[in-house]
């Protein structure tokens, strides 16, 4: 049985303080009863060491937004896997279509890293997603096909069972407008299938892919009734515990606990 999965990607938001309040909110809500999914939350680098301390004896795990391929040295700025695991990060996100857009990472920059992410023995969560043109087009499967075939390339077979795939169309992103439930089991389909043929089915059938784009509360458990759709990665809306709480109890009617 594939692993459901919500987390929330609090991206450039919330100071040390904050991160704190909103991590220490959520985990009083959620307690420490097995909830129906696996939880995690990916705070700015900064606070990561806080939010630790306060979700260690809560359900939800930690999450990294980014990382760099090199374990340490020279890079200005820059925040290396082997440091995020040693805060005590289990996630790693990669590849997001914000880092893509903005900071110039190639697919070849995401397979590093996601390559660097498992070898420190962490999961990475690795993005893949068209843009509202590429869609128009009509090339949203080549699109995403180059992407996780760039992401995964010399990724084991054995090293699968740590990588989860998230769908973000870019055109969902923080626009309000997610993609139906529809839009997203025929993208979750087709990933699956192109794992099968990279992989076997096997790994496939394990695979968790979550879909990312506008998920809150309202909008949630439609898009997880969708057979291939594994969980969400909740952007806006995870920096709102009533409303990140609801995603996660949109798992309860579908997702079997882990
Ligand atoms: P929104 O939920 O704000 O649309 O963001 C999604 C996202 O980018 C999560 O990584």
């Amino acid at each position: 049985m594939r692993k459901k999965f919500v987390a929330g990607n609090w991206k450039m938001n919330k100071t040390v303080a904050g991160a704190i309040a909103l991590a220490s909110e959520l985990a009083r809500k959620i307690g420490s009863d097995a909830p129906p999914c696996e939880i995690a939350i990916a705070p700015p680098f900064i606070a990561l060491d806080s939010a630790r301390e306060v979700i260690k004896k809560s359900p939800i795990k930690l999450a990294a937004q980014n990382c760099h391929y090199e374990n340490d040295g020279a890079y200005t700025g820059e925040i290396s896997a082997s440091m995020l695991k040693a805060v005590g990060c289990d996630y790693v996100i990669v590849g997001h279509s914000e880092r893509r857009q903005y900071f110039g990472e190639t697919d070849a920059i995401v397979n590093k890293k996601v390559k660097k992410v498992l070898s420190e023995g962490m999961n990475a969560i690795v993005c893949v997603g068209e843009t509202l043109s590429e869609r128009e087009a009509g090339v949203t499967e080549k699109v995403v096909e180059t992407q996780v075939r760039g992401a995964l390339n010399g990724v084991l077979e054995s090293e699968m069972k740590s990588v989860v795939i998230a769908y973000e169309p870019v055109w969902a992103i923080g626009t309000g407008k997610n993609a139906t439930p529809e839009q997203a089991e025929d993208v979750h389909r087709f990933i699956r299938q192109l794992v099968a043929s990279l992989y076997s089915s096997a790994v496939a059938e394990n695979l968790t892919i979550q879909y990312g784009g506008s998920v809150k509360g309202s909008n949630a458990k439609d898009l997880f009734a969708m057979p291939n759709v594994d969980g969400a990665l909740v952007g806006g809306a995870s920096l709102k515990v009533d409303e990140f709480y609801q995603i996660i109890q949109s798992a309860h009617n579908f997702f079997t606990t882990i």
